[in-house]
């Protein structure tokens, strides 16, 4: 299966619908208000851990442009929606963590970030709990999905490192791994 199918597949899975999609457009609003200050939050929590502080070094503004497309695009999709451009768009995200070298614990760790940032803004905003648990519910989705695809990438280019400095077929390296 492609990795594109597999993330349809997980769309599915999770329950993402075109409710979701309009809950998202929906909120837009709440993180064009509040992303910034989440945003801050995000570089200062990397700014304090030496493994991650490096890797910022001197890039905070640029880093913060791109932090705040990739938020938007939360919100608008990608090309209007959630499909493969989408994907896509997430997939590079994945492989560029890879590259510079970040361990994969504080993609995760920062996500956290979002997740708790994310449901108190939308609680400032909104006006009811329903309307609330309900946004929320599609918000933690789309992130659970961005995860996914980061994680899948990871996996991915980590296998293609592997069968390149070893000189092993992939087909190889992924039958050992999956062998009981
Ligand atoms: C929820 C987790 C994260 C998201 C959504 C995210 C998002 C992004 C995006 C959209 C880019 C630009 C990718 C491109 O060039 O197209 C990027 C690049 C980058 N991110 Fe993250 N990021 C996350 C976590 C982290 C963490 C934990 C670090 C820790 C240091 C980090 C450091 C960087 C760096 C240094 C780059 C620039 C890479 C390069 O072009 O050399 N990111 N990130």
């Amino acid at each position: 299966m492609s990795s594109y199918d597999n993330f349809t597949e997980m769309k599915k899975f999770v329950g993402f619908s075109s409710e979701d999609a309009e809950n998202l457009k929906s909120i837009a609003h709440v993180f064009e208000k509040h992303g910034p200050a989440l945003t801050d939050f995000f570089y200062e929590t990397l700014d304090l851990y030496p493994e991650t502080a490096t890797l910022i070094e001197g890039r905070v503004d640029s880093l913060k442009a791109t932090h705040a497309r990739w938020m938007g695009e939360l919100f608008t999709g990608v090309e209007g929606g959630y499909d493969e451009a989408y994907f896509n768009n997430r997939d590079i995200v994945g492989a560029v963590h890879v590259k510079i070298g970040l361990d994969p614990r504080w993609v995760e760790g920062v996500m956290t970030i979002i997740r708790t940032g994310g449901h108190a803004a939308l609680a400032q905003e909104l006006e009811s709990a329903a309307e609330l648990g309900e946004k929320f519910n599609s918000l933690c989705k789309i992130l659970d999905l961005d995860l996914m695809v980061i994680n899948l990438s990871y996996a991915d280019e980590r296998l293609t490192r592997l069968a390149t400095f070893t000189g092993m077929s992939r087909k190889l390296i992924e039958n050992c791994i999956s062998s009981g």
